[in-house]
């Protein structure tokens, strides 16, 4: 008997190819506010736990994840459904991205925190504007949690897009403490968010603030609680090698490619052409970040770059590439590991897969 999420998730799947034929502000509407509809079915539910192979086992700081895929940053923003991943059979869990203080996310045009699907294309535009809890009643949730052996716990966290300079990495920093009285097992920093202002982009800027993080926080940890950072799968392959320097040399324990694009000229040609109207509406009036399949070669070749650069500069620490963008299955995560990345994370592709094979969705990729 389906839950309620898999039959919300079912008859969206048949129907979402005709929804994009809607005018593209309601089909707009009707997805951004029918996903938290959806989000909050899942949230509520207690399917029956999956088993996970030995076989699919990683481990990464000592850290055991019993799969090497679990949910990408943003989809249990406030610590949702950490039960419903372990049962589904995820290889751990990602909550936030949070920020210091809570937000309720990006509204225009009468649609708040929007986001529009192009199925027949595999992918998706969003432009929540990092709505969540703020770190503090975050940080609480999780360390309320009954936790599973071999799922280890992360946390994504981003400077606030309303404070800027000292008192953004302070809070940021202070945010990282509570998540690590949480004991959560490891951070994400979050330095690509398209969808809110926070900070330059430049790799002079972004040095900056990984240093502040280095020295606040990563030189005086107590436990060795690993930190990644998580760029943009937009990130030019010029920045990849500074960008590693800085990182090993700071003491981070590894990276993740990557993020949502802002590609926008690129991403379109290879839409289907029914849902080019909705991407152009998307697009130019909310501009947003593209996931799914479009970002599924750049996230592969960013991880096979990077990791030809971490093999002829070997850096002192254990330092592990996370690959996000595009992955939808078995075979992604074949490629993943190929190229050199010691973990996936998905976001797009999990509701994808969740639309045809419900909670099953992991064990259906394990068989
Ligand atoms: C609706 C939505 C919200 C997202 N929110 C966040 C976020 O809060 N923090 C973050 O680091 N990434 C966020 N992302 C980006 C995803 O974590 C992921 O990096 C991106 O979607 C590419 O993966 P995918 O192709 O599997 O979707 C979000 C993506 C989507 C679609």
């Amino acid at each position: 008997m389906p839950t309620t999420a898999e039959t919300i998730a079912r008859l969206d799947h048949i129907a979402r190819p005709f929804m994009v034929h809607l005018p593209p502000q309601m089909a707009t509407h009707v997805y951004s506010s029918g996903r938290n509809v959806f989000l909050s079915a899942l949230a509520s539910e207690k399917p029956a736990p999956q088993h996970v192979p030995e076989e699919h086992r990683r481990t990464l700081w000592g850290l055991h994840f019993r799969a090497g895929l679990l949910n990408a940053a943003g989809m249990f923003k406030n610590g949702e459904s950490y039960d419903v991943a372990f049962r589904q059979g995820a290889g751990g869990y990602l909550a936030g991205t949070t920020t210091a203080h809570p937000r309720t996310g990006n509204t225009r045009n009468g649609i708040t925190k929007p986001f529009a699907p192009y199925p027949r294309s595999r992918a998706a535009s969003n432009w929540l504007g990092l709505p969540n809890d703020g770190h503090a009643a975050v940080a609480k949730r999780l360390a309320a949690f009954e936790r599973h052996e071999d799922f280890p716990i992360g946390a994504s966290l981003m400077t606030a897009p309303e404070s800027s300079g000292k008192a953004a990495l302070e809070e940021l920093v202070k945010g990282m403490r509570l998540y690590a009285e949480a004991r959560v097992d490891f951070l994400e920093i979050n330095e690509s968010c398209p969808n809110v202002a926070h900070g330059s982009s430049s790799l002079e800027a972004i040095t900056e603030r990984l240093e502040y993080i280095s020295i606040e926080f990563l030189r005086k940890r107590s436990d060795a609680l690993p930190v990644v950072v998580k760029f943009s799968t937009d990130t030019a392959k010029a920045d990849v090698e500074p960008l590693l320097r800085i990182l090993c040399t700071l003491g981070f324990d590894g990276v993740n490619f990557g993020n949502t694009s802002i590609n926008y000229a690129v991403h379109r040609t290879a839409l289907h052409s029914d849902e080019q109207a909705l991407f152009d509406y998307f697009t130019q009036t909310f501009g947003g970040g593209v996931s799914g399949e479009p970002l599924r070669a750049s996230s592969l070749d960013l991880v096979r770059f990077a990791n030809d650069i971490l093999r002829q500069n070997p850096p002192s620490q254990e330092f592990h590439i996370i690959r996000t963008g595009g992955v939808a299955s078995q075979l992604d995560m074949e490629e993943s590991f190929s190229a050199g990345a010691s973990l996936c994370q998905w976001y797009t592709g999990y509701f994808e897969r969740f639309a045809e094979d419900g909670h099953r969705l992991y064990a259906r990729l394990w068989a």
